[in-house]
């Protein structure tokens, strides 16, 4: 069986493939330092990238019981299903195996029923109360409560942009332009990526009684290198982004009262489904991975929320680190400046030619068929998925 991918979209999964990537990312917390952190975590966004990394951190890195949320499809006749699906399943799995309570609702976050659903649960099956929520949707649509459907649109402000990028279906380097927003569309990109959603979550939570003393909340972030500004942080994207940490704010006084804090927490630029989908930066990822890689300074998901748990969010003295803006800095390794000036250098050369062996191309995609249970050591591909095994084993 052989991964499918259209675009930068994958179009397959394998099971037996995800498990071990999941077990991968456990032995790798299990082996790096215990988090004494929160018991009673919720994860809004948890079947894949940041969110799948804090969730398994946190139960395997720190004995939490887990609650997730998120949007994905199982087995059945429409096809094989997706990769958060088994995720999902995998890592029930596991915790169950640990006495770790693991509960997911496949539903829409941005829906106050499902809200209400969460709520209920805690109530009545998880002690009432929790101690953290972790919000790492990434959606281009929302469906407000109020009726109305908003789409986000990946692109600039002022003039567009062009830049080299690479498709990962062909292999090959293109030229890839992100077209100027309208303000509409700026606006709309704000409401489905931006930090309403995730207050709303909070501010229901909070008047259900559910959230503990001492209480905390991350939303996580992007901004990056000045060399990526014009596609990103001053982009659609970048504004959404913006209103999060605004938000990260505002929550963060609405807390006062249960001594709770809320954070923005900027990540690192890493191989997700999301991130394979903004054009243009998937190339900067590459160079960025063999920079890091040469430095010793590589983080994955995994190794990124494992570290935001253990020294920042939950440090053994108590005390939260923030830079002057209250935001929480995972990006610190990606912003070193020999870091960016060889990032740089590595961009002056690179070539439609050259574009795989000048960054690492090769680890870009290890980490992408990864996310989708491929390129697994010690898994047989030979074999094609049986539909009615999986809906057997997986539903
Ligand atoms: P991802 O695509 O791996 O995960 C997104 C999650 O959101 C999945 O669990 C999915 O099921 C869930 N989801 C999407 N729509 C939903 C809906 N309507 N209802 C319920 N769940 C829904 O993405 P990734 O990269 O982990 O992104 C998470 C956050 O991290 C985003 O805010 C992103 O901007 C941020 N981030 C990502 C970086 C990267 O390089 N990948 C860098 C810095 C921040
Ligand atoms: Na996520």
């Amino acid at each position: 069986m052989k991964p499918i991918i259209q675009g930068n979209v994958a179009k397959n999964c394998h099971p037996e493939g995800l498990l071990k990537a999941i077990d991968k990312q456990i032995a790798y917390v299990e082996s790096h330092g215990e988090i004494y952190g929160p018991k009673k975590v919720l994860v809004i966004g948890a079947s894949s990238g940041y969110g799948l990394a804090s969730r398994i951190a946190l139960a395997f890195g720190g004995g939490a019981d887990t609650i997730g949320v998120s949007f994905e499809k199982g087995p059945g006749e429409k096809g094989a299903g997706s990769a958060g699906w088994y995720n999902n399943v995998l890592f029930q799995r596991r915790a169950s195996e640990k006495g770790l309570i693991a509960k997911d609702f496949i539903a829409d976050a941005f829906s106050d029923t499902t809200r209400q659903n969460v709520i209920d649960f805690i109530q009545q099956e998880f002690g009432g109360k929790i101690d953290l929520v972790v919000y790492s949707v990434a959606s281009g649509i929302r469906l407000h409560p109020d009726g109305t459907r908003y789409h986000s649109t990946l692109g600039v402000r002022g003039q567009a942009f062009s830049g080299p990028g690479f498709e990962l279906e062909s292999q090959r380097m293109v030229e890839q332009t992100l077209e100027p927003v309208t303000e509409q569309q700026l606006a709309d990109t704000v409401k489905v990526m931006g930090g309403e959603d995730w207050q709303r979550w909070i501010t229901m939570l909070e008047q259900a009684d559910v959230l503990a003393a001492g209480f905390k909340t991350v939303a996580y972030s992007y901004i990056g290198p000045e060399s990526t500004w014009p596609l990103y942080k001053e982009g659609s994207l970048g504004a959404a982004k913006a209103h999060l940490h605004n938000t990260a704010d505002e929550i963060n006084a609405q807390l006062q009262r249960i001594s709770g804090n809320a954070y923005a927490v900027i990540c690192k630029a890493l191989v997700t489904k999301a991130s394979a989908f903004i054009p243009v930066f998937p190339l900067y990822i590459t160079l960025l991975y063999k920079v890091m890689k040469q430095k010793r300074l590589h983080e994955t998901c995994i190794e990124q929320m494992h570290r935001l748990m253990l020294d920042h969010l939950y440090p053994p003295l108590g005390k939260v680190t923030t830079d002057a803006q209250r935001l929480i800095r995972m990006d610190d390794y990606e912003l070193r400046p020999d870091v960016q000036n060889a990032v740089e250098l590595l961009r002056r050369q690179v070539t439609a030619d050259n574009f795989m062996v000048i960054g690492d191309f090769a680890g870009y995609l290890q980490e992408f068929h990864e996310l989708n249970g491929f390129g697994m050591a010690g898994v047989d591909y030979s074999d094609e998925l049986d539909i009615h095994t999986l809906v057997k084993e997986y539903s």
